[in-house]
């Protein structure tokens, strides 16, 4: 962390509701910065790492943190203060218990709350005023996910000069359930001020296409909305908007060479052995959300414990949960329901010294990850809606041992991509426990083969292939 820098100078900007980076004050009053959690900042940090100069305008993750601009692992961050009103309005109301429950399947019911989205509209608009000031002139702005949705329209307005693009990270929710959201047109619009807008996946992409349509009356061109194709249109009065899918991915080939450092392998084998050496690990990685499906797969472990289809003497698993979003309601609750769910497995099931979940609710460093994941016989990815999920693609970019074994919901983007995987649907938990017993005990010769064929996917389409095909179809606008 180093320099303060200039306003008005960056050619390419990244906007987005965090920084990369996370603000920590300590009991001393000092503070500290660590990486912010999620997968949009493991996707996006080597992007900007690639390019001799890139600028971040997001928020610190404290209320009231007011930091001048500065310089961190070679990105230029531009912090934007939000009030703790903001924070409990715009942050934890609106955004993550408005739009990301609407967007994951109304998986629980999303309020609609006239203060909170007043609350989201004023921070949409500091974020552009602050991202207007950053960018040079002509500049490429690339405003990232749900948070900041109204940023393109209230950008282009500021500044006509720059070249947007906006990409979702999660899942653009179905026509029926996006109409249920009392200010849907000011979404449609808000996103039209970009030039480009991706999704993960086509559906997400043709469901916007459809919404510009009916709510806008709006030309629109639908065909041909492909992964990494053909993109959709939107035309206005004086331009055209391009709406595609863009998959997004991890560093397949910064994974590999750290799942095949000899100290991580090494860690990976001590894991084994500090967890009594069983005969087969599980591993679940998640943020704490309730869109992940942690709890079902501690169901599923339960059950087949019970049952005795699983013997407790021989089989852990590992559950990594990232506190997130401590304070919104759903969050405490689930927190509550999974420890209690934790202790009445190890209550069941355990011996002195010899848990059967290991349960730990916090980030674990990135190296100490991989080794996990080397460790791990069959890696449990099960969330009921997820816009595509880094965890499975980080799992099997790292197995370039070709050993371990993905369970893959259906409903987490990456599943239209891994085929390969074991496949579950998270609704039916008998399916999801034989899918377990199978994923554990796979004849030696098929399990290498799937998993070669996971590897070489992820390896094939990583998150730089992703950068360019959205910055180069984000690209020709600028020509
Ligand atoms: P989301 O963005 O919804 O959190 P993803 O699976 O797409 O879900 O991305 C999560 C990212 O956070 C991954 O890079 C994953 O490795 C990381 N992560 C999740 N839990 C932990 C943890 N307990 N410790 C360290 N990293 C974690
Ligand atoms: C998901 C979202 C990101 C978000 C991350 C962490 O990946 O798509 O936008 O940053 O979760 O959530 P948080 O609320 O802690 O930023």
């Amino acid at each position: 962390m180093k320099d303060t820098v200039p306003h008005g100078t960056s050619d390419f900007v990244v906007v987005a509701n965090r920084l990369p980076v996370d603000m920590e004050t300590l009991d001393d009053g000092t503070t500290r910065w660590k990486r912010s959690p999620g997968g949009l900042v493991t996707a996006l940090e080597p992007i900007l790492h690639d390019r001799e100069r890139g600028s971040w305008v997001g928020w610190p993750g404290v209320p009231d943190a007011k930091v001048e601009p500065i310089v961190s692992g070679g990105i230029d961050l531009y912090p934007v203060e939000l009030s703790s009103d903001e924070v409990s309005r715009y942050y934890e109301g609106f955004s993550n218990a408005t739009l990301w429950p609407l967007y994951h399947d109304v998986l629980v019911a999303p309020v609609f709350d006239r203060d909170w989205w007043h609350s989201y509209l004023d921070v949409n608009r500091h974020f552009a005023e602050e991202t207007a000031r950053t960018a040079a002139e002509g500049a490429t702005v690339w405003v990232q996910d749900y948070q900041l949705q109204l940023v393109p329209r209230l950008l282009r307005e500021m500044r006509p000069d720059l070249t947007i693009g906006f990409f979702l990270h999660i899942p653009f929710p179905p026509v029926e359930l996006f109409m249920q959201l009392p200010w849907r047109k000011e979404f449609v619009e808000g996103l039209l001020g970009a030039d480009l807008i991706g999704f993960h996946l086509p559906g997400g992409a043709n469901n916007f296409l459809f919404l510009a349509r009916r709510l806008l009356g709006l030309d629109t061109t639908t065909a041909g909305v492909g992964v990494r194709s053909a993109l959709g249109r939107v035309t206005l009065d004086d331009r055209v908007v391009r709406v595609g899918a863009f998959p997004i991915s991890v560093d397949s080939r910064q994974l590999v060479e750290q799942a095949t450092d000899p100290a991580i392998v090494e860690r990976a084998a001590e894991i084994r052995r500090e967890l009594g050496n069983p005969r087969k690990i599980l591993l679940g990685v998640d943020r704490l959300d309730y869109t992940k499906g942690i709890d079902l797969r501690l169901s599923a472990l339960g059950e087949l414990l019970d049952e005795g289809r699983l013997d407790p003497s021989d089989t852990v698993m590992v559950q990594l949960a990232t506190p997130s979003r401590e304070r919104v309601e759903h969050y405490m609750k689930m927190r509550s329901s999974i420890e209690e769910q934790v202790s009445h497995i190890n209550g069941d099931h355990g011996q002195i010294g010899r848990p059967v979940v290991h349960y730990l609710y916090q980030p674990v460093d990135r190296s100490e990850l991989i080794a996990l994941f080397l460790a791990a016989d069959v890696m449990l990815v099960t969330p009921m809606r997820d816009g595509m999920n880094l965890v499975a693609k980080e799992y099997v970019a790292c197995r370039a041992d070709l050993g371990g074994a993905l369970v893959l919901s259906e409903f987490a983007g990456a599943a239209a991509e891994l085929r390969g995987a074991y496949l579950v649907n998270p609704h039916d938990l008998d399916g999801v426990k034989n899918t377990i017993m199978a994923a554990l005990d796979p004849e030696r010769e098929q399990g290498r083969r799937r998993m070669s064929r996971l590897h070489r996917q992820v390896l094939d389409h990583d998150v730089h292939r992703w950068a360019q095909s959205f910055l180069g179809a984000l690209s020709p606008v600028v020509d």
